[in-house]
């Protein structure tokens, strides 16, 4: 048994912006499961839905603050969650990282430093808990400093630094290197500087005893420069060390047979009632009631990486087709003004849901007949895991995980009883179009779209896989 330090900024249902706290959400469930001891440490953030079973578990002293820690369990299981808790810098309303109108909070480095030192001590077993991981397992730029200050101490444990998203670095003023008083052993461009700024996911690349990332392909695209960001000569040099776990899905929480949030719960065998999703998620939005007409989804946050660019490219041609589009998001607001726009032009063919609502993403995976992630980049993705599950045909660019998990429905592949989906090259409207275009003849051909769909529902996306392989590194440590 491993004892597992896991730290993350964000873990579902406690707290989630994004696929991160799916990921963090269920791996440590995955992990008790294989009977290890592990700890979930994150930020006590306002936000948070804790449950009603939150407990004073100790309190330390660092550069003159009381800072302290609470314990609670991780809803409907049994993971054990550490709290950091410092009201000046978690106790505000709104996101982990940016305010109401969008923008980074100004004293993120200090906040997500203190995060980092915190988790040193406890990963030092200076807490006061009688209890030492052998692992110290951070995820993403908000926890990368951890391996960092690991680094300086005698004795300590293990560290692995998962990456999900190389576009996110954490990048903060040299100013701020003075601000958290970094050790000077950390300050140089070998360790956390990055062209003069201080690069927290640095410390996770540069210091960590192992480097993973969320799926095979995009562990070889982050060696390059179109994917590294100026940081593919490190991952390059470190590649030994570099490996691709791909995430796994909470099935207790995505599973069309018992999904409290969609209309009417379904399996492979009863395919046929799928559809009285779709007129829900039709009448919900607002659409024409069209049981023949093929459905859309797209979910996400509207960002240039999820392609929504190149989506609203194909708007113009779109609506020339039969087909009905649903989209739920929220992010760039330019994306979100033009979006809107193209709803109210065309209020027959396009629904546009602007915000965040957990149950209506679970009724458009369970409603859509098809779902659109045409990402130009994607470390994994989820939905398109989701879609598979719920016989919701995807359309995915191929990149990073998107390529590792969608099988594309062609001559062989629809013989075989392989194909998952439709997967298109470039990152363009045009082939994004060409793309629609084939969903649209598949989906007029009901046997090979039922099979798509079958097969696709099929597949195993559990998390047992990818967490035995996380346990199998955290051995070889
Ligand atoms: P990323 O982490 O890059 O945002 P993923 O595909 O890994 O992308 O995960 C996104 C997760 O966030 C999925 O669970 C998706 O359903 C959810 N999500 C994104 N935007 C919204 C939204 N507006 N409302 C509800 N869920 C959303
Ligand atoms: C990131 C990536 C996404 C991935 C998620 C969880 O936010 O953008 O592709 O699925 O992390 O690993």
């Amino acid at each position: 048994m491993k004892k597992i330090l896991f730290v993350t900024s964000e873990a579902h249902p406690l707290i989630k912006t994004g696929g991160l706290a799916d990921v963090c959400g269920s791996l440590p469930k995955a992990l008790t499961e294989l009977l290890q001891d592990i700890r979930l440490i994150l930020p006590n953030y306002q936000a948070l839905k804790a449950s009603e079973n939150v407990r004073f578990l100790t309190s330390i002293r660092i550069d003159n603050r009381n800072i302290n820690i609470l314990e609670t369990l991780m809803p409907d299981s049994q993971v054990i969650v550490w709290l950091v808790d410092y009201p000046a810098y978690y106790n505000y309303p709104g996101n982990p990282y940016v305010d109401e109108q969008g923008e980074p909070w100004s004293n993120n480095a200090e906040r997500f430093g203190l995060f980092c030192r915190i988790v040193t001590e406890v990963a030092m077993n200076r807490i006061n808990q009688d209890w030492q991981p052998d692992v110290v397992h951070c995820n993403d730029w908000q926890s990368g400093l951890v391996p960092a200050f690991l680094s300086l101490e005698e004795g300590r444990p293990s560290t692995v630094f998962t990456i999900h998203n190389m576009a996110y670095q954490g990048l903060f003023p040299l100013t701020s290197a003075s601000v958290l008083n970094l050790p000077g052993q950390l300050w140089h461009p070998a360790g956390l500087e990055f062209h003069g700024m201080l690069s927290f996911i640095k410390g996770g690349l540069v210091y960590s005893d192992y480097i993973t990332t969320v799926s095979p392909t995009y562990a070889l695209e982050i060696q390059t420069a179109e994917f590294g960001y100026g940081l593919e000569g490190l991952l390059e040099h470190r590649k030994e060390f570099l490996g691709g776990i791909i995430n796994g899905i909470d099935l207790d929480q995505w599973d069309p047979e018992k999904d409290p949030n969609i209309f009417q719960c379904y399996s492979a065998k009863t395919l046929g009632k799928k559809l009285l999703n779709k007129t829900a998620l039709q009448a919900k939005l607002g659409l024409p009631i069209e049981e023949h007409i093929p459905l859309f989804g797209l979910i996400g946050r509207l960002v240039e990486q999820k392609g929504i660019d190149l989506l609203l490219d194909c708007f113009s041609e779109m609506i020339t087709m039969k087909l009905q589009f649903v989209l739920l998001g929220s992010g760039d607001k330019v994306f979100e003004k033009q979006l809107q726009e193209f709803a109210e032009l065309y209020p027959d063919k396009i629904a546009i849901k602007i915000g965040y609502d957990e149950a209506l993403a679970h009724l458009i995976e369970a409603g859509a007949d098809a779902f659109l992630m045409p990402s130009r980049f994607e470390p994994c993705g989820l939905n398109q895991m989701y879609s598979q599950r719920y016989g919701t045909v995807p359309i995915v660019r191929k990149t990073g995980g998107l390529a590792d998990t969608v099988i594309d429905a062609l001559p062989e592949t629809l013989g075989n009883q392989t194909a998952t989906g439709i997967v298109f090259n470039e990152a363009s409207p045009s082939a994004l179009l060409e793309a629609i275009k084939r969903t649209l003849i598949l989906y007029s051909m009901p046997d090979s779209w039922k099979k798509i769909q079958v097969n696709a529902m099929g597949k195993d996306f559990s998390w047992q896989r990818s967490a035995k392989q996380y346990l199998e590194l955290y051995q070889k440590l």
